[in-house]
């Protein structure tokens, strides 16, 4: 083969171009990135008492709570028998996983049950599998008021299934609230180590709150933002969409505790260098946009205003001065800096005519006051047919910024449509590839459900090469979902899996960070026999100049079951000295990373070297090569 990169600097290729698409499924925030470990913790989940085993003499309470958008508390009392105690555990998400050498922040709410209450006096102690206290703490209440007590628990073992346990020692009835527990190690409250995960993605945008969990089941538990802000104790519960939803595991307590709120998420967003792009509901409840008649599925358009409204005032949370009502609040969280929010997403997945209705009056409303914010509407679910070119049909008569496009389909379907932009309208809005994933059938466990091995980023890789040459049209792509609990998923493939204690980085995860890392800043031509290389003999690249470090970047996926070798010449020239060669290779199309075997599949780095301005390689069968020089 001979390949022909022109090394004039082409399109730019946006900053935003590949990022994160984050959602609570899977168990991705309560029970994976928010740290917290205590599940229900303020005993607000529809049977109060769920995730938690009482013992003695324990009830629920709601009389003079001590947050009133979460009202419900337990009162401990004495068992009333010398040899019994009266207490709780909490077995958090799958066990609490703890670590040797970790300390652990313990905090709960508590007050005297009686006002002429004197003293009492409890204790809380993290216990392992075999039922062995490992470490414990005493809290002595003399107070009738609500107050906040807290203790510092260090294990000195790992277990990845201890629990927590708290049970009256000695004195009266106590009320108790907000029980939490969270790893010294956690960052604004999430998980350290799957932060790491997302900052070395090197993401250009981050995607969030998801996902159907935008919409809700109805609208009454759609994600309504500014219940996720404010104080973590006093953010009301939310039911979450993926509840009781696939048939091969149900989920009957999964609630959003939106311990983790947009605050926090803009703060990540910040923290890994990604561009923010929240999703606000536009007024249509997840799957039901077709239904004209049903009144919990989608709001009328004269009641539609306080969702424009949440909007409105999400960008001012987000880039407001401190002295604006919604900055303000920005602010005394902890944020006077604006955010710099840029642009924001209103539906997803939303179809048919009751959905660009609902978009004008935003795109209307959002333009006349925040005429630089760009809007992201979407032309939804599937990749293609009538009701997606109706969208965007719609998308361009309502002049949206970005249309935000998903497909979950087969490999075979991601190798064919590497050339997918190639003919988009170059007018228009660009493309926010926002939920894409390659979804190989048929195998492991659960054969119906896809599963994160080679084949399937393989497939991606090649794909993505389309996206890159495409890069003048297409200015950010996600892939979904973000995460998943090894015991607590109910859809994959996802890009990070996790228990209570580490995580794995998929094979898909290091195909999309080799595209994070390797960005480069404008898109270069490369062709073979003038054409652009999407598919013939099995090969798909692209290429890209970045011009802050002065590199020439060439992605090539070999699909195909031979070796190729390849001469690819740089025009425009003398010589390209010396470079190195990224590889992603397997034999197994079905290998994948698992918490047992995380280096299953990896890059290999190597030095190489071109001849003046043109690089003879050989790319192994199956094989996804980056060169950089
Ligand atoms: O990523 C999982 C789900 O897939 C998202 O919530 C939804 O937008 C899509 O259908």
């Amino acid at each position: 083969h001979q390949f022909t990169v022109n090394t004039k600097p082409g399109a730019p290729v946006q900053s935003t171009m590949y990022g994160i698409f984050f959602e609570d499924i899977n168990f991705g925030a309560d029970g994976g990135l928010y740290s917290e470990m205590v599940e229900n913790r303020s005993f607000e989940f529809p049977d109060r008492l769920m995730g938690w085993n009482v013992f003695g003499n324990v009830a629920v309470n709601d009389i003079k709570p001590a947050f009133d958008r979460n009202p419900h508390y337990v009162t401990v009392s004495p068992s009333g028998h010398r040899e019994k105690q009266s207490g709780l555990e909490n077995h958090g998400f799958f066990g609490m996983g703890i670590k040797e050498g970790m300390k652990y922040d313990f905090s709960i709410y508590a007050r005297l049950n009686l006002l002429q209450g004197k003293s009492t006096k409890f204790r809380v102690e993290l216990v392992g599998e075999d039922d062995v206290p490992i470490c414990q703490d005493t809290i002595v209440v003399t107070n009738n008021q609500w107050q906040k007590y807290t203790a510092t628990l260090s294990s000195d073992k790992t277990m990845e299934k201890a629990f927590m346990r708290i049970f009256l020692m000695s004195g009266e009835s106590v009320d108790l609230d907000h029980i939490s527990l969270m790893p010294q190690d956690n960052w604004h409250g999430m998980r350290a180590d799957l932060v790491k995960d997302l900052a070395d993605l090197h993401p250009g945008i981050f995607r969030f709150p998801g996902g159907c969990i935008v919409e809700g089941t109805d609208l009454e538990t759609r994600y309504q933002w500014k219940n996720t802000v404010g104080d973590p104790e006093n953010r009301p519960l939310n039911e979450n969409r993926w509840n009781y939803t696939f048939p091969h595991r149900l989920y009957p307590n999964y609630y959003q505790t939106l311990g983790l709120g947009f605050y926090e998420y803009f703060l990540l967003s910040e923290k890994i260098g990604a561009q923010p792009l929240p999703i606000l509901s536009c007024g249509l409840a997840c799957q039901y946009q077709n239904s004209d008649n049903d009144k919990n599925a989608h709001v009328a358009l004269d009641k539609l205003q306080p969702y424009i409204d949440d909007a409105l005032d999400l960008i001012e949370f987000a880039n407001g001065p401190v002295t604006s009502k919604w900055g303000k609040l920005r602010a005394d969280m902890g944020h006077p800096a604006p955010f710099n929010l840029k642009q924001i997403g209103i539906g997803n997945e939303q179809w048919g005519a009751l959905y660009p209705e609902r978009l004008e009056m935003f795109v209307k409303q959002i333009r006349a006051k925040y005429p630089n914010i760009k809007i992201c509407g979407s032309a939804g679910p599937s990749a293609s047919g009538k009701e997606f070119d109706y969208g965007w049909e719609q998308m361009r008569r309502l002049g949206v910024d970005l249309v935000d496009e998903h497909y979950y389909m087969s490999p075979e379907w991601f190798l064919k449509n590497a050339g997918r932009y190639d003919k988009y309208s170059r007018k228009g809005p660009k493309v926010f590839a926002g939920e894409y994933a390659s979804h190989v059938k048929g195998q492991g466990d659960k054969p119906t459900v896809a599963m994160n091995n080679f084949e399937a980023a393989l497939s991606e890789a090649a794909f993505m090469t389309g996206l890159e040459r495409n890069a003048d049209v297409v200015h950010q792509a996600t892939y979904a979902p973000l995460f998943a609990h090894v015991e607590g998923w109910q859809w994959r493939p996802d890009l990070i899996w996790f228990n209570n204690l580490e995580s794995v980085r998929s094979v898909n995860w290091y195909v999309q960070m080799l595209y994070g890392t390797n960005r480069g800043t404008n898109v270069l031509s490369l062709l073979e026999d003038g054409k652009p290389i999407e598919g013939a003999d099995g090969l798909y690249a692209s290429a890209v100049y970045d011009k802050e470090a002065k590199n020439y970047i060439i992605k090539i996926a070999n699909t195909g079951d031979a070796d190729k070798d390849i001469n690819i010449t740089f025009n425009g020239i003398k010589n390209l000295g010396p470079g190195k060669l990224i590889t992603l290779h397997s034999n197994d199309l079905q290998a994948t990373n698992t918490l047992s075997n995380k280096e299953n599949v990896v890059p290999q780095t190597t030095n190489i070297e071109a001849k003046g301005n043109t690089l003879s390689v050989k790319i192994p069968a199956k094989t996804f090569a980056v060169y950089r020089f």
